[in-house]
C-alpha cells in the first residue's frame, strides 16, 4: 500500500481558498461569471470556492479524461461530459483541481473559446508548474504544488482518496525512503 504524507491540512486549504475567492470577487466585481468545474477532481474545491464568492455566478461541470489509473498523463484529452449552459458571450472561469502538464487546461480553454465565451480564465487549487509541457496561464492558483503525485480534497489515485479533507503526497513503495 502507498504511504500518505501530509502536504496541506484542511485549515490551510480554507485560508488559501479565502484569498483566491477574494481576488476573483474583486477582479470580476460588477460582472457575472460562469464557473465550469472539471470533473471529478474539482467537485470539492468548486463547492468551497463558490460559497466564498461575493459576485453572482452560475455553475456547471465538464468532464475530461486523460489519466486512467496511471500517474502519468497520456496527453490525449477526451470530453466525457459536455456543459449544459450556453457560454456564448459570457465570462467563463474554469475551476480545476490540479494543473500538471497543462494539456487538459489548454484543451478546455480552446474548447470554451470555440463555444463563443467572451473570456476564459483559469482557477486551480494546485499547480505543479515544474511539470508544464503546454503553456497555459493560471492566474488564480491557490498553491504552487511540489512535483509529486497528490491525493485528497477531490484528487484521486485510481478513484481512491477523494474524500480525504486534506492534501497528501502519495509515496509509492518503489520510491524507498527519502
Ligand atoms: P494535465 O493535463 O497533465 O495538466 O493533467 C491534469 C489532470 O490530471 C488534472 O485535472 C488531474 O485530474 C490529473 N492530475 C494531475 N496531477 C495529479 C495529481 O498529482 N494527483 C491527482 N490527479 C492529478
Ligand atoms: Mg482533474
Amino acid at each position: 500500500m502507498p504511504e500518505l504524507l501530509p502536504v496541506l491540512d484542511q485549515e490551510t486549504i480554507e485560508k488559501l481558498i479565502d484569498e483566491t475567492a477574494r481576488r476573483i470577487s474583486e477582479d470580476y466585481a460588477g460582472r457575472q461569471l460562469v464557473l465550469i468545474g472539471v470533473l471529478k477532481g474539482a467537485f470539492i474545491f468548486m463547492a468551497d470556492l463558490v460559497r466564498r464568492l461575493t459576485i453572482p455566478v452560475t455553475i456547471d461541470f465538464i468532464g475530461t479524461s486523460s489519466y486512467g489509473s496511471q500517474t502519468v498523463s497520456s496527453g490525449h484529452i477526451r470530453l466525457t461530459r459536455q456543459i449544459g449552459v450556453d457560454v456564448a458571450g459570457r465570462d467563463v472561469l474554469i475551476v480545476e483541481d490540479i494543473v500538471d502538464t497543462g494539456r487538459t487546461l489548454a484543451f478546455l480553454v480552446a474548447h470554451l473559446r470555440s463555444l463563443g465565451a467572451r473570456s476564459v480564465n483559469v482557477c486551480a487549487l494546485l499547480d505543479k508548474r515544474a511539470r508544464r509541457q503546454v503553456e497555459v496561464a493560471v492566474p488564480y492558483c491557490c498553491y504552487a504544488a511540489p512535483d509529486a503525485f497528490l491525493v485528497g480534497y477531490g484528487l484521486d489515485y485510481d478513484e481512491r482518496y477523494r474524500q480525504l479533507p486534506g492534501i497528501y503526497r502519495l509515496k509509492f513503495e518503489s520510491e524507498g525512503t527519502p
